[in-house]
């Protein structure tokens, strides 16, 4: 990602934690319009859902845009948490409909929403996706 799309994600990342819990609410509700089959997956209560998904995607963006480290703790977290997601009965399609809700969700929290505000965080969703569902794949192909 480019140094640009790197500021990108960290403004619209402090934006989105001081406003989780309406950018978490848009986005359960996004998801479940979208992908309805996806609702019986979570608990009724999503309200601690809502903080930890917040928490999470703050730690990850903290990890992608941390360049200095290199993208290992990135990289060791987000395939640990595609490994849970199997657990949760997450399939690779599931990937799609979350996408387009993140993207949604900071739409509707940020002011300054452009273009180029959804090519960065496209390219971030779709490194955080892809290395989950590595995740995924490694814990299938082991199991069988
Ligand atoms: C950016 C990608 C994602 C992030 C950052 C994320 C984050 C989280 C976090 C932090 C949890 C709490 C449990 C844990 O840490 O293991 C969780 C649980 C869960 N997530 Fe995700 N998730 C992502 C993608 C998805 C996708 C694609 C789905 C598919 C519908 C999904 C469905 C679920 C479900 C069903 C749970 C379990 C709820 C429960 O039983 O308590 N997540 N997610």
């Amino acid at each position: 990602m480019t140094p640009d799309e790197l500021a990108i994600i960290r403004g619209d990342g402090q934006v989105m934690h001081d406003l989780a819990d309406a950018f978490a609410t848009t986005f359960y509700a996004t998801l479940f319009e979208l992908a309805p089959a996806t609702r019986s997956l979570f608990p009724d209560d999503l309200v601690a859902q809502r903080g930890k998904l917040v928490d999470e995607l703050g730690f990850l963006i903290e990890a992608a845009t941390s360049i200095d480290d290199g993208l290992g703790d990135f990289v060791e977290r987000a395939s640990e948490l595609g490994r849970r997601h199997v657990e949760y009965g997450v399939t690779g399609n599931d990937y799609v409909p979350v996408g387009q809700a993140l993207i949604a969700a900071l739409r509707s929290c940020i002011d300054d929403w452009d273009d180029e505000h959804e090519a960065a965080w496209m390219k971030l969703y779709r490194l955080i996706a892809d290395v989950m569902r590595e995740g995924t794949e490694a814990r299938l192909f082991s199991a069988g």
